[in-house]
């Protein structure tokens, strides 16, 4: 066996530095399994080189051979060295772990992009939504501050205790069915959907029940259209699929696709918000909604229909889903509480055509795990109990209240021409803006003054001369402020003109 005098020296070679015994430091077992593996990783010690002997190690170290005994026990658990009758050895590692290269053993260059999924380069940058408090003007922000908080919290009591230990397992994929069975009752009444709550599958927003349609029924390299200004997140989740996006423009009555689009560029998958074009405000007129029904059943496709705001409708008749238009229609009816409720509760759904259930529940199954219960079932008990309708009917007038206000401080504030469009339903307003004021620089200007209007070019993909305008949001701004905001933005908007 080695003696300690010899082995003294070999062994602080090793460590390169004294160990630390001072109070507060790491246990020496551990000091020491550190510098060991450094040795290893930094070459000191190569692969099938023999350590010293536990007794050896601990004379030279002035250590308990309990600690050299249980830094080497750790370094054979994790594989950088082995232990036999012949004594410890370092094992062979096919490549050093991070931060271990060093001068002597430089680790091979890796490009400086590493290998990346290609859809990612597809994603545009955008203004940030997180934040302590949402700026001013942010679209498709609700009444944060109106929001009944105590109302809210007793429902959540009421899911929590009701659901017991029980709703602390692993729900239904598809979501609870309480919930299921209280969103069908809803849309029936208030969108016109036809479904049952079999139908319904509970996502993480509406975000999560795009990527859901497109994973159930598109495959890669399907072509989905999308509507050209449109809403960003359903570009992305189709996109995120592999599929090839088509925009195609929209009109005061919403997406059009004429007869050579669908014969020369048929897709598997179209977006489209018909109730309320977002951001543009349009609704789909009738002939178009059965024309679009129609053709997407002639050519085998799928409409996923967005119905992100309708139930804050502000004028005329309530304009009812497409799902419900036709019997069996190819519709796929994707809604969230992000807007009647508050976004960070992060439930939505999508209600699936009743003919793919069979074919979809086993997948499902799989994809899904049903989470959030007790945010579930609060949801349930909210919408049963009532207050979920008489919250949407508080909010509803005070919308209504909130974009009059905007409209009128528009007309007397904004001094230049523009043309205000949209607002029959929702939290926003479009306000389209001649070419020589370019929309993008006034919304980053808007930025440092306290107000998040979004630029309406940046909602399309191949922006046109016309997609010059802000999306002013109304719902989280107070009545008061609109009259100085406006003025502001006016004076950003005379700065930034070419
Ligand atoms: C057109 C549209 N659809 C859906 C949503 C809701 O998305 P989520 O439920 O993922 O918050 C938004 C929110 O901004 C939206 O603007």
């Amino acid at each position: 066996m080695a003696q300690p005098t010899q082995q003294a020296p070999v062994a602080q070679t090793l460590l390169e530095s004294a160990l630390d015994h001072g109070p507060g430091a790491e246990p020496l077992r551990r000091q020491l399994f550190q510098r060991l593996r450094q040795a290893i990783f930094d070459g000191r010690l190569v692969a099938g080189s023999t350590l010293p002997g536990s007794r050896a190690l601990a004379e030279g170290l002035a250590l308990s051979r309990n600690t050299v005994t249980a830094a080497y026990e750790q370094l054979v658990a994790e594989g950088y060295v082995v232990s036999d009758r012949q004594g410890t050895r370092v094992a062979a590692l096919a490549q050093r772990p991070a931060g271990a290269s060093t001068a002597r053993h430089p680790a091979p260059a890796v490009p400086e992009v590493p290998a990346m999924a290609a859809r990612l380069a597809l994603i545009q940058p955008r203004a940030p939504r997180i934040g302590a408090t949402p700026l001013a003007l942010s679209p498709g922000m609700p009444a944060l501050s109106q929001f009944p908080l105590a109302a809210w919290r007793r429902a959540l009591d009421h899911a929590v205790l009701g659901g017991g230990p029980a709703a602390l397992g692993y729900g239904d994929p598809l979501g609870e069915l309480a919930l299921r069975t209280a969103i069908a009752r809803h849309l029936a009444v208030a969108r016109g959907v036809r479904c049952a709550a079999e139908q319904v599958v509970i996502t993480e927003g509406a975000q999560e029940a795009l990527a859901l349609c497109v994973r159930l029924l598109s495959n890669p390299g399907d072509v989905a259209w999308v509507e050209d200004p449109g809403y960003r997140g359903a570009k992305s989740a189709l996109q995120a699929g592999d599929l090839r996006t088509v925009p195609l423009r929209v009109d005061a009555q919403g997406l059009v696709a004429s007869e050579s689009d669908w014969a020369a560029r048929t897709p598997r998958l179209v977006y489209t918000s018909p109730s309320h074009q977002y951001p543009g405000g349009a609704v789909m007129s009738v002939a178009r909604r059965l024309a679009l029904i129609e053709q997407a059943r002639r050519h085998g496709a799928w409409i996923i229909e967005d119905d992100y705001d309708s139930e804050f409708r502000h004028a005329g008749e309530p304009i009812g889903a497409m799902q419900g238009l036709v019997d069996g229609a190819p519709v796929l009816y994707v809604g969230t509480f992000s807007k009647t409720m508050f976004p960070s509760l992060r439930l939505g759904f999508v209600v699936l055509p009743a003919a793919v259930l069979d074919a979809v529940r086993v997948p499902l199954a799989e994809m899904l795990r049903g989470g959030q219960r007790h945010a579930q079932l609060a949801m349930a008990h909210f919408m049963d109990s009532g207050q979920f309708s008489r919250h949407l009917g508080r909010m509803r007038r005070l919308y209504r209240e909130r974009q009059q206000a905007l409209r009128a401080a528009l007309a007397q504030h904004l001094a230049l021409p523009h043309q205000t469009e949209g607002g029959h339903c929702g939290m926003h307003l479009l306000v389209r803006l001649p070419a020589n004021c370019p929309d993008q620089a006034i919304a980053a200007a808007a930025r440092s003054h306290g107000m998040a209007p979004s630029p309406l070019s940046g909602f399309a993909m191949r922006p046109q001369p016309q997609d010059n305008g802000l999306v002013l949001g109304y719902g989280n701004t107070p009545v008061e402020l609109f009259e100085p905001l406006v003025q502001r933005l006016s004076l950003l908007a005379q700065a930034a003109m070419t």
